[in-house]
């Protein structure tokens, strides 16, 4: 048997050296005359162990990481190619804690098949949603959407069955899929992953969508940050398309669906859904006022579904297996798995699939395993820029949607970002205003003019003129973007500067100075 070694292509392990590694392995091969395949997978998201090596054996796939070039001739004398023993050796992947205490259900194949290889693909599941779904009436696929409670995992938890639901009943010459890979929250990359790891799921997802609603055209609105991803994707429709897996007739059924990758304009707002419609459209990313929603009159002013790539990569399994089977997974009304990514000044960073339900301190201190530099965590930021700052206090929070709204949080597209006890938390609100400022779309006044005059109290509070009266003014501004904004960007700051503000009151009590000073 030819030996067969897994090296991530994932854009995560390339920034950690996976493609040395994989020209040392190369050379190694060709100088020692030892005929080998070589399969670029994407990363199954341990981000601590890349780059992560893999060698299939008689028994099963062993692993070693992180692998740097220097150890590449090392491990070929400890007879790697056959498992054997190394200082880089982690043994069986599956059986790494990170790994094994995950529930893959969306990220089932990730970093485990060669993302190109609809051979894989569907030797390790796929297709068998995209199969029941064509055999069934549209509304049927809707319903077992809307049964098995899944939420967009974009950031606002809508029931995606719901949405699907009111696309489908509206009447129209032509209805579209639009998959929001934008991900521009700090500490995210799970679409990124299953782009680059697994790209078929997300077609397979998208196929699914519009056998569902109706909809036979399909978009990608990939963050142009993301050029990998996007040569993936694209080389993943084009594989697709020659299966007959998207065409005229989707795997040999009557219904028609193709679809199209697009590279975003580079910023933060085009990631809102009516915002990322106008500049699919060729115009500015200016957010839309609602009504109309998407759902009814969306790109090109026809009937569009927009979801997130989690959200869509997750319907297959659904399809295979079942509401009832995803359903299962999680508490109360967060239902199914969620890929919790960990990341900031954390030791375990990575991406963690798990059933809703994990307190936030079993994530931070068990999974993450606490602070990358050994201090205390003083906070942890969920659900990205527009996510509050959570203290220790809140580590009893369940990652749930609901649960994490009733503590004026949020979960959002589920990235954490983790800091020390060195962290200034007057600084990161000040952050948070001063980035709302920057990547506001300019529509309302509440969130243009509003964050920037919410930067200047912040400072005038950091020079310890009259902190008190500047934290009231800061609070009433608060409640007016919040109140008054017209989308989530200046809606949802107020999040991480009230958090900041009441949950680390200390930062926020500098020496006084004279007022004079001003
Ligand atoms: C400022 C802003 C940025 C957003 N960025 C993203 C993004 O990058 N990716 C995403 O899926 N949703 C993003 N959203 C949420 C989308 O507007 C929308 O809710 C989502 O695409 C719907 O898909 P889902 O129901 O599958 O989550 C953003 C929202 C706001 C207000
Ligand atoms: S809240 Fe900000 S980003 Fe959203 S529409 Fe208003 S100005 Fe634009």
């Amino acid at each position: 048997m030819i030996p067969r070694i897994y090296i991530p292509g994932d854009s995560g392990a390339l920034a950690l050296g996976a493609e040395k590694v994989a020209k040392a392995i190369e050379k190694e091969l060709a100088d020692r005359g030892i005929e080998a395949k070589i399969v670029r997978n994407g990363s199954r998201g341990a981000y601590f162990l890349e780059p992560m090596v893999e060698v299939a054996t008689e028994n099963g796939r062993v692993a070693y990481g992180p692998v740097k070039p220097s150890d590449v001739k090392s491990l070929f004398d400890s007879g790697f190619l056959t498992g054997g023993h190394h200082k880089r050796w982690l043994g069986a992947p599956d059986k790494i804690p990170f790994l094994a205490r995950q529930t893959r259900l969306t990220f089932a194949r990730c970093g485990v098949i060669n993302p190109l290889s609809l051979d894989h693909y569907k030797a390790h599941g796929g297709l068998k949603g995209l199969q029941n779904a064509v055999a069934m009436a549209p509304a049927d696929i809707v319903k077992q959407v809307t049964e098995s409670g899944l939420r967009g995992r974009g950031g606002a938890g809508f029931p995606t069955g719901i949405k699907w639901k009111t696309v489908l009943d509206t009447i129209a010459d032509k209805k579209y899929i639009v998959c929001n890979a934008d991900e521009g929250d700090s500490a995210t990359f799970a679409d990124r992953m299953i782009m680059e790891g697994d790209p078929f799921v997300l077609i397979e997802g998208m196929a699914i969508a519009g056998v569902a609603t109706g909809a036979t055209k399909g978009f990608v609105y990939i963050r142009s940050e993301y050029p990998h991803a996007v040569a993936m994707m694209q080389k993943a429709v084009e594989a697709a398309r020659k299966a007959g897996l998207l065409g005229l007739n989707v795997l040999g059924s009557p219904h028609a669906f193709d679809m199209e990758i697009r590279v975003g304009a580079g910023a933060y707002v085009c990631g809102e859904e009516t915002s990322l419609l106008n500049s699919l459209e060729g115009k500015r990313g200016v957010v839309r006022a609602k009504p109309p929603l998407p759902a009814i009159q969306g790109l090109f002013g026809k009937p569009t579904v927009i979801n997130n790539v989690i959200s869509l990569a997750s319907v297959p399994v659904i399809m295979d297996k079942g509401a009832a089977f995803y359903k299962d997974f999680g508490m109360g009304r967060s239902r199914g798995t969620i890929p919790i990514q960990i990341a900031g000044n954390v030791r375990y960073g990575g991406l963690f699939e798990a059933a809703f339900g994990m307190t936030l301190g079993e994530i931070v201190d068990d999974i993450g395993g606490g602070t990358a530099t050994g201090r205390p965590v003083k906070a942890v930021q969920v659900g990205g820029p527009l996510g509050a700052y959570f203290p220790r206090s809140l580590f009893d929070t369940p990652f749930d949607y609901e649960a994490f709204a009733a503590k004026d949080g949020l979960i959002g597209h589920a990235g954490i970002t983790v800091f020390d006890d060195t962290a200034d938390m007057l600084k990161q609100a000040r952050f948070a205003m001063e980035f709302c400022a920057i990547e506001s779309c300019g529509k309302c006044t509440p969130c243009r003019i509003g964050s920037t005059r919410g930067v200047e109290t912040i400072d005038k509070i950091a020079r310890g003129s009259e902190p008190e009266k500047q934290i009231e003014l800061v609070t009433d501004l608060c409640n007016t973007m919040r109140f008054g904004s017209l989308c989530a960007l200046g809606g949802f700051t107020p999040y991480p500067v009230m958090s900041a503000i009441n949950h680390f009151r200390e930062d926020f009590k500098p020496a006084p100075v004279a007022e004079a000073a001003e």
